[in-house]
């Protein structure tokens, strides 16, 4: 273990750690040797609700197993069994196979998000979507003939498929992944051929496999690598930067050479730095640095690396906004002999030090900064779990507006492109890799392999990752089964000793619902994580981390999850508690609707472990020596429908399933953006029949003081106390009307918010996020359809049925969602209710296009609406 984990007896409040960035290449390099291409598009799909092939994860392990073999500690090898191997006689791998009835789609792809809800064995927790089955995925892979007569390396790198990936190529059992989160690489070359080639992969989901929804298929991006049999290794590079200063600092690389050739032959390897161009991550101007070159010698079918050390002066530093900038750069590295370069490698990462004190906090380039965190599930709302680069981008942007500044990647690694826009968006991120280790959460999650795959799995995960300036710690664990007794604290000792090794500069944690400061975890980790316990536990205001402190006075503390505050948009129900904070039941007061299935959007109500954001907030306050919180959840998600568990998805989500901001977006953004002027006023005030009876307004400001008038009369002008979070006016009656609120700073005009009753529904209001998308079949636009009345005034309970349509133009309604938790209508059905005045439409172009797209929006009795959409 390297020496700066060692906390010597005095108490060593800040540990300086230096760090850097990410490794990344971006598409097609026409770099020295080296080609990645893309092999998304053109795949023929089935899937299968019993097995078709007779094969399994037992019967293919020996054979998945090798590639496991990059990430193993010496020593450990395993061979390929000799011999005919598994599958080599099913139908679906073989060239003649007619596949012209099976489904032709582009990747990614997630086929249970096609639904329909309520499948067969497939419970709330994973939402009741069909993602259980055999798949079985063919294409067909053209390889040019010089690459197989210069014998290159042919490598398939999938960026993540769920699960139990098996590979063949020509008939021919190529490897396979089991953890469906992470990424892999296996190596084709002893089975291309030149010409034409079938490719086909299995994949394996058993029910029970996830507590939420996993998705299912190959639903990340699939890449083919060729390059020179001598190349930079799969994540073969390894940046550092141990010091830094405002006027330089030293960057440190790591080069791993990897020789899959027979030719005797000595490699040059030479990196430059350059700036990079933010988002084609291409170098940008002329290099800044360069490292001293080596050479190196490596044996057949070995690796060997090559160190450097370089000085980048007046660095540009990597940190969050809105203090600090996400600048990066990007190391090229090229390997040569004689002259002549073969390889070409690029490394995106950034230039900064991070610090973890026990009483400050975290620290990044010596700024103290507050980690005002979510937590978030990988699915991307009605798109499912395919990896969308701009869904991504959308909800990093919605969470950025909102002040949230760091991330945590529940439970397991993201898509690499997501972490690409972490950097580039300076978030902070928390990468977590497992839900579970030896002791099971559902029937079939990790721990049925974790004995065989904890290490390769662990390794990968940091070695994929660790170039990425944003990551600021590893998560090894979330809410651990075994996390109280002896063997948790074994296991994590292994997990967290692994981290250590592959990575030196960052520290591990784990996210902790109920181990407490004396378990053997505790001893262990090296940051606290807690989950809850901190700050949940419904009213009760004891908070374990005062022992947590004084127990362990060196390790920083954090909240890995926080809240768990439940809600429905745009739904309230009265009566309203008084308190700060309830456990969400059906009776009057405790803000659930058992019947129809909603929660009071008051955002004053949890299940028993968690609080309202109010209580988090006062907890945070009074213990300032913790570093932050990563709240249960930025978006709603697929699954884990708590409190309701025939509902398809959360309640959690301080911003819906469909992306539309809920009121508890408000309170956070007035906590986090403290400089932002800003409130907002909750409920809405269109409330026939209520004319007379108590209807509480609350008020989220940014500024410390509030007047609100119902109809032009005030009703107080209140100053928001210690420990309040909300100004509250629990005591008004309705009047149809309007309500206003008038909010100060330091005695000050600060800002103003208004809230008026309004009329009948009569037309659809649509507005696209982008009027102008690329013409790429990927690229997308989230139009947001309101239901207004005569003067354009959202109706806030309209739930009239909406159906979007291409009018005109080379567009596609990818999906439609509402974000009301109880509905189940498929995504891909064009029509479907308003759902709290709100309807969402995601379109996309046809491949290939350019020209305007018009969406067109209609309900029965309602003037239409439209938007036009240009692909370019
Ligand atoms: C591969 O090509 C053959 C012949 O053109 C075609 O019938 C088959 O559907 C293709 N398979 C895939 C997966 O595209
Ligand atoms: C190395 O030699 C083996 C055995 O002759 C041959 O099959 C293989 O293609 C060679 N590899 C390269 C990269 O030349
Ligand atoms: C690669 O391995 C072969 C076989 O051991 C050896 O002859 C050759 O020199 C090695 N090449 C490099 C670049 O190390
Ligand atoms: C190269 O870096 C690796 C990993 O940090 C380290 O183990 C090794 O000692 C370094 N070698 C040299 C010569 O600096
Ligand atoms: C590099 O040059 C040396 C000396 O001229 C020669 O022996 C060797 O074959 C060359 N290697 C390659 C890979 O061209
Ligand atoms: C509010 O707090 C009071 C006093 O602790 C308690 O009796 C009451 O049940 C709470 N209300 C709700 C809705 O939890
Ligand atoms: C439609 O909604 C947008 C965004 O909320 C708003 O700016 C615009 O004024 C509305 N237009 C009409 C005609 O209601």
């Amino acid at each position: 273990m390297p020496t700066m984990f060692q906390f010597t007896s005095r108490p060593k409040h800040l540990l300086l750690l230096s760090l850097f960035a990410l490794s990344g290449l971006k598409n097609v390099s026409a770099a020295a040797g080296r080609e990645r291409r893309s092999l998304n598009e053109d795949w023929r799909f089935s899937r299968f609700t019993s097995n078709p092939d007779s094969l399994s994860y037992d019967v293919l392990k020996e054979w998945m197993l090798p590639a496991a073999n990059g990430f193993l500690s010496d020593g450990k090898k395993y061979e390929r069994p000799s011999g005919t191997a598994p599958g080599s006689d099913v139908d679906y791998t073989q060239d003649d196979f007619d596949d012209s009835a099976w489904q032709q789609l582009d990747l990614p792809h997630d086929w249970a998000i096609a639904g329909p809800f309520d499948a067969p064995g497939v419970g709330g927790g994973p939402g009741r979507l069909p993602i259980n089955g055999i798949g079985w995925y063919r294409h067909n892979l053209t390889i040019d003939a010089d690459v197989v007569s210069s014998k290159k390396s042919v490598f398939l790198d999938f960026d993540g498929a769920m699960s139990y990936a098996a590979v063949w190529l020509n008939g021919e059992l190529v490897g396979g992944w089991p953890f469906g989160y992470n990424s892999f690489r296996l190596d084709l070359t002893p089975y291309v051929k030149a010409g034409g080639n079938t490719l086909a992969v299995r994949l394996d989901n058993a029910l029970d496999s996830s507590r939420w929804y996993p998705g299912a298929g190959i639903y990340r991006n699939l890449w083919l690598v060729t390059v020179d049999p001598v190349h930079v290794g799969q994540y073969g590079t390894f940046i550092t930067t141990p010091e830094v200063s405002a006027s330089e600092a030293t960057v440190e690389i790591v080069v791993d050479v990897e020789n899959k050739s027979n030719a005797s032959q000595r490699v040059d390897v030479a990196t430059e730095i350059y700036a990079v161009d933010p988002v084609s991550l291409k170098p940008a101007g002329e290099a800044v640095a360069a490292f001293s070159s080596s050479s190196v010698t490596v044996a057949g079918g070995e690796k060997q690396s090559a160190n450097a050390s370089a000085t980048v002066t007046d660095p540009q530093l990597w940190g969050p906004p809105p203090t600090q900038k996400p600048n990066k750069y990007v190391a090229v590295t090229t390997l040569s002999s004689n002259g002549t370069a073969f390889d070409t490698y690029e490394t995106v990462f950034g230039i900064r030090t991070i610090a973890y004190s026990a009483n400050e906090g975290f620290l990044i380039n010596g700024e103290h900064v507050r980690i005002f965190g979510t937590c978030n599930h990988h699915d991307l709302g009605a798109i499912g779990t395919a990896f969308n680069y701009r869904a991504a981008e959308r909800q990093i942007e919605l969470l950025q507006e909102m002040g949230n500044n760091g991330l945590r990647t529940s439970h397991n690694p993201p898509a690499p492109e997501w972490l690409e826009l972490a950097d580039r968006f300076g978030m902070l991120v928390l990468d977590e890799l497992f839900d579970a280790w030896r002791n099971p959460k559902v029937d079939n999650d990790f721990s049925r392999i974790f004995d065989d795959w904890y290490e390769p799995d662990m390794r990968n995960f940091i070695r994929r990752d660790r170039n990425h300036p944003s990551i600021i710690a590893w998560s090894i664990g979330n809410e651990i089964p075994e996390q109280s007794n002896a063997q948790g604290g074994e296991t994590g000792k292994l997990l967290q000793d692994i981290s250590h090794e592959e990575d030196p500069s960052r520290l591990a944690t784990t996210a902790m619902n109920s181990a407490g400061p004396n378990t053997a975890l505790a001893n262990e980790i090296d940051i606290i994580g807690t989950n809850y316990q901190g700050e949940g536990n419904g009213a009760s205001f004891s908070s374990s981390w005062p022992n947590f402190h004084s127990t362990h006075p060196d390790k920083m503390i954090w909240s890995t999850e926080s809240s768990s505050c439940v809600s429905s948009r745009g739904k309230y129900l009265f009566p309203v508690t008084p308190n700060k904070t309830a456990v969400v039941g059906n009776n009057p007061g405790q803000g659930g609707d058992g019947t129809n299935r909603h929660v009071s959007a008051y955002e004053l109500y949890s299940p028993s472990w968690a609080s309202s954001p109010d209580k988090v907030f006062e907890q945070h306050d009074r213990y300032p020596y913790v570093a932050g919180e990563f709240v249960w959840t930025g978006f709603d998600y697929i699954g884990e429908p708590t409190p309701y568990d025939s509902s398809r998805s959360s309640y959690f989500g301080i911003i819906d399933l469909a992306g539309f901001k809920k009121d508890r977006f408000y309170i956070y953004q007035a906590r986090w953006r403290s400089d932002l002027p800003m409130a907002h006023l909750l409920p809405h005030w269109t409330w026939p029949g209520r004319e007379g009876q108590t209807t509480p307004v609350h008020v989220f400001t940014s500024g410390d003081e509030a007047e609100l008038f119902v109809n032009g009369e005030s009703a107080g002008r209140k100053k928001r106390g210690q420990y309040e979070y909300r100004i509250r006016f629990d005591d008004v009656k309705y009047s149809p009307g309007s309500i206003r609120v008038v909010s100060y700073k330091n005695g000050a005009e600060w800002a103003t918010a208004e809230t008026k009753t309004v009329g009948d529904a009569v037309a659809l209001n649509a507005t696209a996020d982008r009027t102008s998308i690329a013409g790429d079949g990927k690229d997308l636009s989230f139009v947001t359809v309101e239901v207004v009345d005569s003067e354009g005034s959202i109706v806030p309970e309209a739930s009239n049925s909406i159906t979007a349509s291409i009018a005109s133009g080379p567009g596609k309604i990818v999906s439609t969602d509402n974000g009301d938790p109880t509905d189940k209508t498929v995504f891909s059905e064009p029509t479907r209710k308003a759902f709290s005045g709100k309807f969402l439409a995601i379109v996309k172009t046809e491949k290939g296009a350019s020209g305007d797209i018009v969406v067109e929006f209609q309900s029965d009795g309602l003037t239409a609406g439209s938007v036009t959409i240009s692909a370019t």
